[in-house]
């Protein structure tokens, strides 16, 4: 990350103070959620260039993946139960940084940068978003910015899962859930990485693809019960939830741990024989600096289904909800070609 120097430029919000001129535009283009609902309730229109506050930059997104999941989540109401919509989806992005507010450390106007930005606070599904500088952290360097924005949230919060929570230490035994999709994907290969013992689920026709991402044994969770083939796990990554959490129980060793980012009803863990753990991934600089490393030597790769113009968000949503990709869907913002180029290749196999 680029040391910020004395005189970088400092942006106030929109509308006041100094600005480039990437910030001189006061309206962008976005998406917005406006009511509660599935990709219907997108749309694509003009909205102010969001607000700074102290310690903020301004990132000219070039790239947000989405999660197709966004739409459950538990971030349109205020804590005293306000609403927050219309708000912006899709908080994992990469850009580059257009402006920086007093109090942002760490980055510099014109840096390339990826992130998981702020819930709670508007997304990356539009020309600009405004995240911590703290949150930022240098994009990869050998993959285009489509691939870069499929990282933040999805190995966030494998790497989280894996390695803060669940401790995965070389040779352990691991089974990871939904494995080719947006987490599931980085979980497969940060568990090899680290020299667990990888088994996977996936749908059929993704079975080959999780075993070229490092899984030992890949399964069809339509076809064999990944319990009569899973055993004495050390720990289990849920990315699925429903029935798939409860029967997970079964494959763990006593004392075991079940990791599940799909949110569980109260008292989920009580009467097992195994740990249990839900948790919400956090932003995190070093471990994105970390996934960076990874990803330029090669170690580890972000799989890109399907890249579509940020105009056509409810297609990519309803594509995610309904067309099983493989990895991650993203919105193309900024499509100024070169380092800039938003455009990645397909998933393989
Ligand atoms: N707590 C957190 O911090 C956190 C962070 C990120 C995501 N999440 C949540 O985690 C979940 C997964 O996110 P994601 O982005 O990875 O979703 P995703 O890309 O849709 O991946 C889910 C994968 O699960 C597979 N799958 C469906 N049913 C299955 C089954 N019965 N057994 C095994 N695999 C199955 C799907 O395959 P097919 O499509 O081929 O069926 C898909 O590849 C979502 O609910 C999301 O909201 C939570």
């Amino acid at each position: 990350m680029t040391a910020q120097p004395a005189s970088a430029t400092r942006a106030a919000p929109p509308g006041t103070g100094t600005m480039t001129s990437a910030t001189r535009t006061k309206t962008m283009k976005a998406v917005r959620i406006h009511r509660h609902g599935g990709p219907d309730a997108l749309i694509y229109e003009d909205v102010p260039v969001p607000a700074l506050r102290p310690g903020d930059a301004l990132v000219r997104v070039h790239a947000a993946a989405i999660s197709p999941a966004e739409f459950t989540w538990r971030i349109y109401e205020t804590p005293d139960g306000r609403s927050r919509l219309p708000k912006i989806p899709s908080h994992e992005i990469s850009g580059v940084v257009a402006a920086v507010a007093p109090g942002a450390e760490g980055v510099a106007v014109g840096d390339a940068v990826y992130a998981l930005t702020d819930f709670l606070r508007d997304g990356g599904a539009a020309e600009y978003v405004a995240a911590r500088a703290a949150d930022l952290a240098s994009k990869p360097r050998t993959v285009d910015y489509a691939a870069a924005a499929t990282v933040p949230l999805s190995a966030l919060t494998a790497w989280q899962a894996l390695f803060d929570h669940a401790h995965l230490a070389p040779g352990q035994r691991v089974l990871v859930h939904g494995a080719a999709g947006g987490v599931g994907s980085f979980a497969v290969q940060l568990a090899r990485w680290r020299g667990a013992h990888v088994v996977a689920t996936a749908s059929a026709r993704d079975v080959e693809f999780v075993r070229g991402l490092g899984a030992d044994a890949a399964l069809d969770y339509a076809a064999t019960p990944f319990e009569a083939v899973a055993r004495d796990a050390d720990v289990v990554l849920d990315t699925v939830g429903g029935t798939v959490t409860g029967r997970s129980w079964a494959t763990l060793r006593p004392g075991g741990l079940l990791v599940t980012i799909v949110r569980q009803p109260p008292e989920w863990t009580a009467g097992r024989p195994a740990r249990g753990l839900f948790f919400v991934v956090e932003p995190s600089r070093a471990q994105l600096d970390e996934l960076a490393r990874l990803i330029d030597a090669g170690t580890v790769r972000p799989v890109v289904d399907a890249v579509l113009p940020l105009a056509q968000a409810r297609e990519a949503y309803d594509r995610g909800i309904n067309g099983h990709p493989r990895g991650k869907l993203v919105l193309a913002v900024a499509g100024d070609g070169g380092d800039g180029a938003v455009a990645a290749a397909p998933a393989g196999s």
